[in-house]
This record gives structure tokens, C-alpha cells and sequence, in this order.
């Protein structure tokens, strides 16, 4: 099993006033704060680390910005599995242990990737019956109002790369997660190997290479729409509006980040296993299903199964 998920990821910002207002208004749960670093926590026990510019224990920079998250660190199920991996990959590249629990290093794009033995807590989740056309699952019974959202858990972070695909075989070559889906000419989608979320890590094609959104998931559309409500209040909209992907299938409301790239409030992705058989997705057909605000046209239906070759990430 290995690697379980996202256990922290570390922003570096240079306004740490507005991080701390954005994560809070967001609804995390703000655990401590100092001059320079502030760090909140989820109800998994994963954390959010913001660290200003003057911080002496950054991690480098991922690509040209000096801002957005510059280390993601996965939770790991334990020491023997920490140990495996880090034997593994300290074979072609410098790799630092903190303790007997911990060990960082930079992946083939340049990202600094830390490994922690750590247990995510497991998120209890309310039954959500809905109603449909001949369907009643909730009868005599009010939905739960929502006043804002309270995220449990980052379900998936993603970075861009001009080569997508060889940043994304260090994970399934080395730290053993598996690939989801693929994007034509857009990136990789990949999952660890402890974790049924569609994908936890998004490498996506661009030019430069440059951190992108974290998702941070909720309950449903409702706790999603009534957080982006309450952003709305504090001055924070997004760009696009509420969607849904086809790829994963996940609700998304993407919200800029005064610490760089977007945040994410995301719901109801598909769940994965080693059942589950790859896809190749047209970039625009797979990236959004539908939209809050109309696209002018739909793109052409491009889906398929992966051949072996599509997923040689060579
Ligand atoms: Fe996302």
C-alpha cells in the first residue's frame, strides 16, 4: 500500500496576512501562527503549511514563481514502506532523512517531494439521500443546510510540466502509484497506491513548469455552492463557476489563491481501483462536462480505452 495520500503540501507566499484570511474563509481550521508561517489542518489530520518568503526552511521553488506550493508530502503507511522507497530512490538522486520517519528529495520535474509515516484519519460521512423523478430516498426530511464548507481532506494537487509524461512515470515507476486516465496532449492523472480517489496528482502539459490547484473535498454540491457563496461575501470569485469534469467526474469551483494557483472545492469523484481500466480523453471533450457558464460550443466526443503503448510514459 505505501503511499496513502496528501499529508501536507507547504505554500511560500509573500503576503501571509491575505494565505491566512483565504485558508480560514475557505474553511480550514488555522492551528498555528507565527511571523512567518502559519499552518492549518484538516479533519484528516493533513495540513496546509504557509511560509513567507523569508522563512529559512523553504523548500526550493518549483519552476519561475517564487509563490504557490513548492513541496507536497505524501503520508506513507510505514517505516518499512518509508524505508523500501527511500532505498529505491536514493539509487539516482540525494535524499535527506529527518529522523527515521521522514525523508525528502526532488522528483524528475524538479519538485520537492517529502515522505512522511503518517495515518490519515478516516472521514465519517453522513448518508445524502436525494430525490428524483420515481425515486424518493428522502422522505419527510430537509436536506442538511450548509452556511459555508468545511473541507475534510485534499483528494488531489496538480502541477504542470512541459513533459508530462516523464514527470509522471518517476510516481509509477518509483513511488508505485497508478495511472488513471490520460489526456491527449493535456497530462497524466495518477493515484497512490492506498487511495481510491480518481487521482490524487495531475501532471498537466504547459510550457512552464508551475503548481496549478489543490482540491480540497466536501460533502456535495450544497457544501460546495454555500462555500462559494461565503467566498463570494469576502470578495473571492471564481472564474469559472461551479462544472463538472467527464474525467473523474468530479464537481469543481476553482477559487484564486493569494498564495498562488487555485483552490479547489470538489465533490463526488469517481472512486478507483486496480479494477479500473485507463481511458485516453480528449483534452477539452474530458476536461469539462458541463459548465455554469455556457461554452460556445461542445467539443467533439473523444474517448477511448489505453492501448499498452498510451501508457508507456517514456
Ligand atoms: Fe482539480
Amino acid at each position: 500500500m505505501a503511499i496513502t495520500g496528501i499529508f501536507s503540501i507547504t505554500y511560500a507566499t509573500n503576503d501571509l496576512a491575505s494565505g491566512i484570511r483565504f485558508h480560514s474563509d475557505l474553511g480550514l481550521q488555522l492551528v498555528q501562527s507565527e511571523q512567518e508561517s502559519a499552518d492549518f489542518e484538516l479533519p484528516d489530520g493533513s495540513r496546509v503549511l504557509l511560509r513567507g518568503l523569508a522563512s529559512p526552511d523553504l523548500p526550493p521553488a518549483y519552476g519561475e514563481s517564487d509563490c504557490g506550493v513548492r513541496e507536497v508530502c505524501w503520508a506513507v503507511d510505514s517505516e518499512a514502506s518509508l524505508f523500501k522507497l527511500a532505498g529505491d530512490v536514493a539509487r539516482d538522486r540525494e535524499l535527506r532523512f529527518n529522523g527515521t520517519t521522514e525523508c525528502s528529495f526532488l522528483d524528475d520535474a524538479g519538485l520537492s517531494v517529502r515522505l512522511r509515516v503518517s495515518s490519515l484519519k478516516p472521514i465519517a460521512a453522513e448518508p445524502d439521500p436525494t430525490n428524483a423523478p420515481g425515486r424518493v430516498d428522502r422522505l419527510n426530511q430537509l436536506r442538511r443546510w450548509y452556511e459555508r464548507a468545511t473541507p475534510q481532506q485534499m483528494q488531489h494537487i496538480v502541477f504542470c510540466a512541459p513533459k508530462p509524461r516523464e514527470a509522471a512515470r518517476f510516481y509509477v515507476e518509483r513511488l508505485g502509484f497508478s495511472i488513471s486516465d490520460i489526456q491527449e496532449e493535456g497530462g497524466v492523472f495518477l493515484r497512490a497506491p492506498g487511495n481510491t480517489q480518481h487521482h490524487n496528482l495531475y501532471w498537466q502539459r504547459a510550457d512552464e513548469h508551475a503548481f496549478r490547484h489543490v482540491s480540497y473535498g466536501v460533502a456535495n454540491v450544497d457544501e460546495i455552492m454555500a462555500g462559494a457563496a461565503f467566498m463570494a461575501r469576502q470578495g473571492v470569485t471564481s472564474h469559472l463557476g461551479l462544472g463538472r469534469h467527464r474525467i473523474s467526474s468530479t464537481f469543481f469551483y476553482y477559487l484564486p489563491n493569494p498564495c498562488g494557483g487555485d483552490a479547489e472545492y470538489s465533490t463526488d469523484s469517481d472512486c478507483l481501483d486496480e479494477q479500473w481500466q485507463p481511458r485516453v480523453w480528449g483534452r477539452a471533450f474530458g476536461h469539462i462536462w458541463w459548465l455554469a457558464q455556457v461554452r460556445a460550443q461542445e467539443p467533439a466526443p473523444r474517448m477511448r480505452l489505453a492501448n499498452a503503448e498510451d501508457l508507456k510514459l517514456a
